[in-house]
């Protein structure tokens, strides 16, 4: 079984705003609410593979409750345990005039270590030999920065394999922790290590080194130009599929549901590799908040291009 972690999930309110500016009265055009979080996201993509998947999330009062029934009406399967604090909601106002996306997220109510713990517990103790966690996203406000690290090793500790897609702190110390895959993007890679990360040698050497720190697979996602996907033994470049952009948010979470769903199937990296760059760009060119189906991504497989990796440069 797959399960996905999202510690601070959001309530993310889409407004439809043609001109929008600073300043003056704006009229919103229409409106949408989805649940949102990285975790949950991954669930959903995963469902539209046909994958089963439970998410687990936090969630406090009155838009915690919107959230929990959104997802029901979705038919997603969701766990989730009650904080003292309100879920976050999120506003995204779209221009379709300017073309312009704007995000104003708020930062979401502390959740009490106690709660934390007892989330992890939950999880945890539902853990079976060869399962996978996927923990996804921002951590709540006061978590601390090795949440990550905690959580994965007691997934670890259960048989199971983690997925982190994070970024910052909690990502730096999530990695002791050693999960089994993570997924940075160039810039998350670049403030993990420090330093630019300008040419694909430059990824390559800086994903070698989180192998070389017990990580089995490193996938770096650079969006239109493709992704990097690394183990001890091989690795791939995939080029991004040249498809039309409805929208690029949540590109990376589709990948991560893939993989998920790879792995979880016994697929070898190269069927990997197939598969997540083709869910990534049917999601690319759905602009909704539905992620693209079966039906959308199976006409893609074919036309991922890939190469493999000369295997010359030693692991640090
Ligand atoms: N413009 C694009 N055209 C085709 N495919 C794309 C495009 N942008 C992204 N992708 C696909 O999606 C994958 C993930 O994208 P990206 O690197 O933007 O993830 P991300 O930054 O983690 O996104 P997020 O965290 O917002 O979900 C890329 O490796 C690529 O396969
Ligand atoms: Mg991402």
């Amino acid at each position: 079984m797959i399960y996905t972690v999202t510690l601070n999930p959001a309530l993310d309110k889409t407004a439809v705003i043609p001109d929008f500016a600073a300043d003056r009265v704006n009229r919103i055009a229409s409106l949408r609410l989805d649940a949102g979080g990285k975790g949950i996201n991954v669930s959903k993509v995963l469902a539209a593979l046909g994958e089963k998947s439970v998410a687990f999330a936090l969630a406090g009062g009155d838009t915690g409750r919107l959230l929990r029934r959104l997802l029901a009406e979705q038919g997603l399967c969701c766990e989730w345990l009650e904080t003292a604090g309100e879920t976050r909601t999120n506003l995204k106002i779209i221009d379709p005039k300017r073309h312009t996306n704007t995000d104003i997220n708020e930062p979401g109510q502390p959740a009490p270590p106690a709660v934390l713990a007892q989330l992890r517990q939950l999880v945890v103790q539902r853990l079976q030999p060869g399962d996978l966690v996927v923990l996804a996203g921002s951590l709540p406000a006061g978590a601390p920065p090795d949440t990550y690290r905690q959580w994965t090793e007691d997934c670890r500790r259960q048989g199971a394999r983690v997925f982190l897609d994070a970024d910052g702190a909690p990502l730096a110390q999530g990695l002791a922790g050693a999960p089994w895959l993570v997924k940075p993007n160039r810039e998350e890679l670049e403030r993990l290590c420090g330093r630019a990360l300008p040419g694909a040698d430059d990824l390559v050497r800086a994903a070698r080194e989180l192998l070389a720190g017990g990580v089995q697979c490193v996938v770096v996602s650079l969006g239109g130009d493709g992704a990097l996907y690394l183990s001890k033994e091989r690795g791939f470049r995939a080029q991004a599929l040249p498809v039309p952009v409805g929208s690029t948010v949540g590109a990376g979470d589709s990948m991560v549901a893939a993989l998920a769903c790879a792995l979880q199937r016994g697929w070898g990296m190269e069927q990997a590799v197939r598969f997540s760059t083709a869910t990534a760009a049917a999601n690319v060119m759905t602009s909704g908040t539905q992620p693209a189906d079966l039906a959308q991504i199976e006409p893609l497989l074919a036309k991922v291009r890939y190469h493999e990796l000369d295997r010359a440069e030693p692991l640090a």
